[in-house]
């Protein structure tokens, strides 16, 4: 299970409380490793992942687009690059292929760490400047 902490912070309470709430949903995929119709079960956790994504990727450009963040584009293109992941493990789950849970819990906290600490945060100054706090 993950955990939220202080630390995966942006400083954007906005943004903050959708990654809060886009936690929750990725502990339902690491919770449904140990279930008996995982593979249900994590098609599910998938799908919702992945609409919860899309509206979460289009808020944070929109405020990009907004403010003229000067790295709107790299930043859409990882958006881009975790949906199309998604997709991925998505037709995996549907062909019933084994393993497939240990990478994607790879995958998500590779995501928590590389975008949302480390891509997200960047945007943070420009955002607070602006004054969306
Ligand atoms: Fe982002």
């Amino acid at each position: 299970m993950i955990k939220w902490e202080n630390r995966f912070s942006v400083n954007v309470s906005i943004i903050d409380e959708q990654h809060k709430f886009f936690i929750l949903i990725m502990n339902k995929v690491v919770v449904a490793k140990n279930e008996e119709n995982k593979h249900e079960k994590i098609s599910d956790a998938l799908n919702e992942m992945t609409a919860y994504a899309l509206s979460h990727f289009k808020s944070e450009e929109a405020y990009m687009l907004d403010l003229d963040y000067p790295e709107y584009q790299q930043h859409k293109e990882e958006h881009k690059e975790f949906l199309k992941t998604t997709v991925g493990f998505c037709r995996r789950v549907m062909n019933k292929e084994n393993n497939i849970i240990d990478d994607l819990c790879e995958f998500l906290e590779q995501w928590l760490v590389e975008h949302i600490q480390g891509t997200d945060k960047r945007f943070t100054e420009c955002f607070n400047e602006n004054g969306i706090v």
